[in-house]
């Protein structure tokens, strides 16, 4: 039971990355190579977090947490300016710290939940990346409804498994 539900969360999570990305095709065509190579890797590391997940291995988690913490400090992270950028960075932190802190306590639902919330820090700071390259050339947003819609669904799911680690 407890693993068929993580397992739907992990392709609601990944189908919501998907149409995010699907999205930014266009823009990161004009991201110079160095800084497009140093975004992707953000990628690998979460998906081994997400395997770490699957398998309960708990250093595979914690390396790639802290790997993408360590990255977020860098400064090619910081390739847009201004205090909103800094808040999602800051938000990204919080939750890849928290993402490590439950692999330190060998705690899968926490680090689960962790990872779902850091997993939407990546997509919120790129709907507003997105946000502002679209404000640039005055092209009209997607619509919104669409590209939420997967993350309602992953809310819900993350409200439900809150309360169940709550419990
Ligand atoms: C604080 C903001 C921020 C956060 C948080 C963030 N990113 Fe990004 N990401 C960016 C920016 C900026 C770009 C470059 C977008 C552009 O200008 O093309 C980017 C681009 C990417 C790209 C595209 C690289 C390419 O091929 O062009 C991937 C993949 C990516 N990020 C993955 C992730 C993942 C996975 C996470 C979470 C673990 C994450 N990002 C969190 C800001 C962020």
């Amino acid at each position: 039971m407890r693993q068929y539900r993580f397992g739907w969360l992990a392709a609601l999570v990944t189908a919501g990355l998907a149409m995010g990305w699907a999205a930014e095709d266009k823009a990161r065509r004009a991201q110079p190579p160095a800084i497009r190579e140093f975004m992707r890797e953000k990628l690998n590391h979460s998906q081994a977090v997400l395997e770490g997940i699957t398998l309960e291995d708990y250093d595979l988690i914690l390396v790639n947490a802290r790997k993408l913490l360590a990255m977020s400090q860098e400064g090619m992270w910081q390739a847009v300016e201004g205090t909103e950028y800094a808040e999602h960075s800051a938000n990204f932190r919080r939750n890849a710290a928290a993402l490590a802190k439950a692999a330190n306590l060998a705690s899968l639902d926490s680090a689960t939940l962790a990872y779902v919330r850091m997993t939407m820090s990546c997509v919120e700071c790129h709907k507003y990346v997105r946000g502002r390259k679209s404000a640039a050339l005055n092209t009209p947003l997607p619509s919104q409804a669409d590209s939420v819609a997967p993350l309602v669904a992953v809310n819900a799911d993350v409200g439900e498994l809150s309360k169940s680690i709550e419990r």
